[in-house]
């Protein structure tokens, strides 16, 4: 069998199992999505503070946007010539926002986690991981040298196993999670891991994806939240999802950026994001830290659709804006969302490999900008789906 035989095989594979994806054309993505002539309100976008619908935010820009100083690409690596003054304004700006000695600034939180786990390990080491990190940090793992290891869904018990286990082996031990899982919503128990912290040597990394701008004060993320910034090793946070622009960052210890300045491949072999790009999202973090009211009302529409979920036989699992209501089955969940587009919700269904099989559902990624009265109409089109 050749080549393009065995794809065209496993395609129609994924497609009899409701597996196969496609990229649609002609979406138009903010609080509102457009599809073949349909208004839908989006529910399935990373946008939770609504800041794509926020023209004034984008206005305020638009005089820096036309700076020429400000290119509208790097050229090269930011170790060649791609490096910008504005890098150094939100590095530094990030830094003193977390009050940690540093940030650095990478193109996409699939670089970061790609490009730090690599860098910080090697095969002496140990990576002790939740079973549902995002697969950008299953492939860092994959790339890293050190021994990985998956613990059991944030139970802490079977990591503290782990811990026991490899407490007295030669190299280091990170324990790797995210603070709000991807497609759970549900969180990480920080408090519990810090805790561990004290009874066992081990760095914490700690990706913020779906918690910065959404949660904690200043919308630093679920550590800031829980007031334990100060005992994350590396926090890892995107600029992709909230913050309405591209790229990603780490906040460390100065001697750890200077380690990764010289030795992470994501970070060093490729070209910088555009300085107009970051100038961007300096412009939207620096909103975001006075976003409490978007995030006060995202807090309380994920509440009442936390409660429109909760039935006597199934609790709903989410704990933040991430919302997944299960159907447990690839077709259905792709008929049930059918539905819920018909009737003006974008939701999409999501499969396997993103979940595993079996655990097919639908996901609300809540926004801020959304109306309690459009919460309440989707509320009650949820009621009798459940
Ligand atoms: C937890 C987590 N980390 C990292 C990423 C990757 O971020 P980016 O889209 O900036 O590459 C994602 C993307 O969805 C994510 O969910």
């Amino acid at each position: 069998m050749n080549f393009h035989q065995h794809i065209s095989e496993r395609i129609n594979q994924l497609e009899s199992q409701g597996n196969l994806r496609s990229i649609k054309e002609g979406i138009k993505s903010d609080k509102w999505i457009s599809f073949e002539d349909k208004r839908m309100l989006n529910l399935s976008s990373n946008d939770y503070l609504g800041l794509t619908s926020n023209h004034e935010l984008q206005v305020t820009f638009s005089e820096q946007a036309l700076n020429p100083k400000l290119g509208w690409t790097a050229a090269s690596s930011r170790l060649l010539t791609g490096n910008h003054p504005i890098y150094t304004e939100l590095e530094n700006q990030i830094a003193s926002d977390y009050q940690k000695e540093e940030a650095l600034l990478f193109n996409s939180g699939y670089h970061a986690n790609t490009g730090i786990l690599p860098a910080i390990t090697s095969k002496n080491d140990v990576i002790l991981a939740d079973k549902l990190v995002h697969a950008s940090i299953i492939d860092g793992m994959r790339l890293s040298d050190a021994q990985t290891i998956r613990f059991r869904h944030n139970d802490m018990q079977h990591l503290q196993q782990l811990l026991a286990k490899y407490n007295n082996h030669s190299g280091n031990i990170i324990v790797v999670t995210e603070s709000i899982f991807s497609m759970d919503g549900d969180c990480a128990p920080l408090q519990e891991l810090v805790a561990l912290k004290k009874q066992f040597n081990f760095l914490l990394y700690l990706d913020e994806a779906h918690a910065v701008g959404a949660v904690g004060e200043k919308g630093l993320g679920l550590a800031e939240e829980l007031q334990v910034i100060d005992q994350v090793d590396f926090l890892v946070g995107t600029f992709g999802k909230a913050l309405a622009s591209v790229g990603a960052y780490l906040v460390c210890s100065s001697l750890v950026k200077k380690w990764l300045i010289n030795t992470m491949r994501t970070l060093i072999f490729t070209t910088a994001l555009p300085a107009v790009n970051v100038a961007w999202t300096l412009h939207v973090w620096r909103y975001m830290l006075q976003a409490k009211k978007e995030r006060t009302h995202l807090k309380e529409i994920s509440s009442l659709i936390h409660s429109s979920l909760n039935t006597e036989e199934q609790k709903c699992i989410s704990q933040s804006h991430i919302i997944p209501f299960m159907v447990n089955d690839a077709e259905k969940s792709i008929l049930l969302a059918q539905k819920f587009q018909e009737n003006g919700f974008y939701v999409l269904p999501i499969r396997k490999p993103t979940v595993p099989e079996g655990t097919e559902r639908l996901r609300f990624s809540l926004r801020a900008d959304i109306s309690l009265q459009e919460i309440n109409e989707l509320t009650l089109f949820l009621q009798p789906c459940r």
